[in-house]
C-alpha cells in the first residue's frame, strides 16, 4: 500500500513543472491512440521517470510520458502510455496516476482502449461507450488500507461510468455518423487472448466487449469522485466468433485504422466536459 504522502510527492513534482496550469480532464489513451497527446497545445511533457513513484510501461508502443496543455481549449493531462496488469504491475500501481491527477484538480477522465467485440451485433471499427464493467480477475486497486482523503472504504459503483457523459458522447457520435454502441466491458487479465469458451461465458453474463485494461483506473477514479467517460474501440471480433485466430498485430493495425474516429469523438466531447 502506498501512503498518501507518495501521491502528494508526485503531484508536487508535476506542479513544479507546470506552474499555475490546472488540468481539468485526465485522458488515458489505449493502444494506437496515444497520438492525441501529440496534438496538445502549449504542451509541457514530463517523462514518467522524472515523477517520483511513477512506474514506466513495458509495452513498446506506449510512450511513458504525461502531456499537460490544452486540447479543444480544455486544460488536459494526457497519459501517453499506461500500465497493464499483464505487465506485472499491481492494480494499485496501474491506477496510481489517477489519484495524482485528482490532487492536480482533475474532475473528469476519458479512458480509451482497444477491445474485442463479444456482442455479435457489433462490427470491427465500432466504438463502444462503456456503460458498466465486469471484473472477476485481478484484485481491487482499493484493496488494503483505505485512504479516506480519496474516498470511503466501501464505495458505491452504481455509476462508475457517468450516464450523462455517456449520453452526450453517444449523441455526438451519432451526429458525426460514427459506428457507435453502448455496452458492458468484460475485463480479462491477459496477456493471452481469451479462449472461445471464455468469450461464451462473458457473453452469457452480459459482456459486450473484452479487454485487458481500464477497470482499475475507472474504479479508482470513481472512488475519488472523478467522472469517467470510457470509449472502447472494437479492433476485432472476440475469440471464437469468426473462424480465425487473433493476433496482437491485427489489433494494433485496426487501432491505427480507427484513430481518426476515436480522436474526432474525443475532441468533440472535450468542451462538453467542462460545462
Ligand atoms: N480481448 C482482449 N483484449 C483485447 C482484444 C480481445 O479480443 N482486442 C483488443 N484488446
Amino acid at each position: 500500500m502506498l501512503p498518501y504522502s507518495c501521491y502528494e510527492e508526485s503531484a508536487a513534482a508535476i506542479r513544479a513543472k507546470i506552474g499555475d496550469f490546472q488540468p481539468q480532464v485526465l485522458m488515458i489513451l489505449g493502444s494506437g491512440l496515444g497520438f492525441l497527446g501529440d496534438e496538445v497545445e502549449d504542451a509541457v511533457v514530463i517523462d514518467y521517470r522524472d515523477i517520483p513513484h511513477f512506474k514506466v510501461s513495458t509495452v513498446s508502443d506506449h510512450k511513458g510520458q504525461l502531456v499537460l496543455g490544452k486540447l479543444q481549449g480544455v486544460e488536459v493531462v494526457v497519459m501517453q502510455g499506461r500500465l497493464h496488469y499483464y505487465e506485472g504491475y499491481t492494480p494499485e500501481e496501474i491506477a496510481y496516476p489517477v489519484r495524482v491527477a485528482k490532487l492536480l484538480g482533475v474532475h473528469t477522465m476519458i479512458v480509451t482502449n482497444a477491445a474485442g467485440a463479444i456482442n455479435t451485433a457489433f462490427r470491427v471499427g465500432d466504438l463502444m461507450l462503456i456503460e458498466d464493467h465486469i471484473r472477476v480477475m485481478g484484485e481491487s486497486p482499493l484493496r488494503g488500507e483505505n485512504l479516506p482523503q480519496f474516498g470511503p472504504r466501501f464505495c458505491d459503483m452504481t455509476t462508475t461510468y457517468d450516464p450523462e457523459l455517456r449520453k452526450m458522447a453517444f449523441e455526438k457520435a451519432k451526429a458525426m455518423d460514427l459506428g457507435v454502441q453502448q455496452g458492458v466491458y468484460f475485463y480479462f487479465a491477459g496477456p493471452q487472448f481469451e479462449t472461445p469458451a471464455e468469450i461464451r461465458m462473458a457473453r452469457a453474463v452480459g459482456g459486450d466487449a473484452a479487454g485487458m485494461s481500464t477497470v482499475y483506473e475507472a474504479i479508482t477514479a470513481n472512488h475519488c469522485g472523478i467522472r469517467t467517460l470510457g470509449i472502447s474501440l472494437m479492433t476485432n471480433m472476440a475469440a471464437g466468433i469468426l473462424n480465425q485466430k487473433l493476433s496482437g498485430e491485427e489489433v494494433n493495425e485496426a487501432a491505427e485504422r480507427a484513430q481518426e474516429s476515436v480522436s474526432a469523438l474525443v475532441r468533440a466531447c472535450l468542451p462538453e466536459l467542462v460545462k
